[in-house]
């Protein structure tokens, strides 16, 4: 048992970002699922890249493991040339989709009017959302922290209808402990936890708030999952880089409990 209050579900979710080919999804599978064989004191889900989904959700259909994508288009389908749609997601087998991602934010300027229309597309196609947000080094530096994350709530979040937003978990990642080795501290994830728990409260209510899952990220391992999921908090981790190897990414999920 996670041990959450209010029955929050622990989630340990894997952005392999642009990594691994079919054939290596292949083969990180055949090493993970008997590693996990058995585990369901968590939701475990691993967003590969767009062209290894396919081999992802046939791996996966005789176990708990579920797959997701890394972002969507908004729209059913149509005229626009590179993207992909929760429709198709859908068709293919997908359960989840990450939304805004940093490097989405930053390399591809996805905005919070974004946030709102994939998230309400991929809860049209029957997709959960793990929405991200967090904040920049320079931005923490200059104690905007609050006021980074309370716009990008107010902007991504705050719009979609209380019926929607219940259906999407959140992901806290602050941006200078991405890929970078620097985890946030335990507390000092707690704390922004906290502060987005309570912007939930003031615009969903109370009981929404103690509902919502709120996963951290940034610098996820095996040595450091432990202590990030002591905090009541913290209802799961996002891991990019220490979800690319079966037997740390394993380790992880055996650590979440
Ligand atoms: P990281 O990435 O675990 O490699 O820091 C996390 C993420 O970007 O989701």
């Amino acid at each position: 048992m996670s041990g959450r209050p209010h029955n929050r579900r622990t989630m340990m979710a894997g952005n392999w970002k642009m990594y691994k080919t079919p054939l290596e999804t292949h083969a990180f599978f055949e090493a993970f699922k008997p590693l996990v064989a058995g585990a369901s004191h968590c939701d475990i889900v691993i967003c590969p890249p767009f062209p290894n989904l396919p081999a992802a959700v046939q791996e996966t259909r005789d176990c708990q493991i579920q797959i997701g994508a890394q972002n969507l288009h908004w729209g059913r389908e149509g005229a626009v040339t590179g993207e992909v749609s929760g429709h198709m997601l859908q068709a293919v087998g997908c359960n989840y989709v990450v939304i805004a991602h940093s490097e989405r934010r930053q390399y591809f300027g996805e905005t919070e009017p974004d946030v709102v229309r994939k998230t309400e597309a991929a809860i049209e196609y029957g997709l959960t959302p793990i929405v991200c947000l967090g904040e920049r080094l320079e931005e923490r530096e200059s104690n905007r922290t609050e006021a980074v994350l309370a716009g990008q709530f107010d902007g991504g979040l705050a719009p979609l209808t209380p019926e929607l937003f219940a259906r999407i978990v959140i992901a806290y990642e602050p941006v200078w402990a991405i890929g970078t080795g620097k985890t946030a501290t335990p507390l000092i994830a707690a704390e922004a936890h906290r502060f987005i728990r309570s912007k939930v409260s003031a615009k969903f209510g109370e009981v929404q708030a103690a509902a919502t899952r709120i996963l951290y990220g940034g610098s996820v391992k095996p040595d450091n999952v432990k202590t990030l999921m002591a905090e009541e908090e913290i209802d799961g981790a996002l891991v990019g880089g220490a979800s690319l190897d079966p037997a740390s990414f394993a380790a992880i999920v055996k650590y979440s409990g």
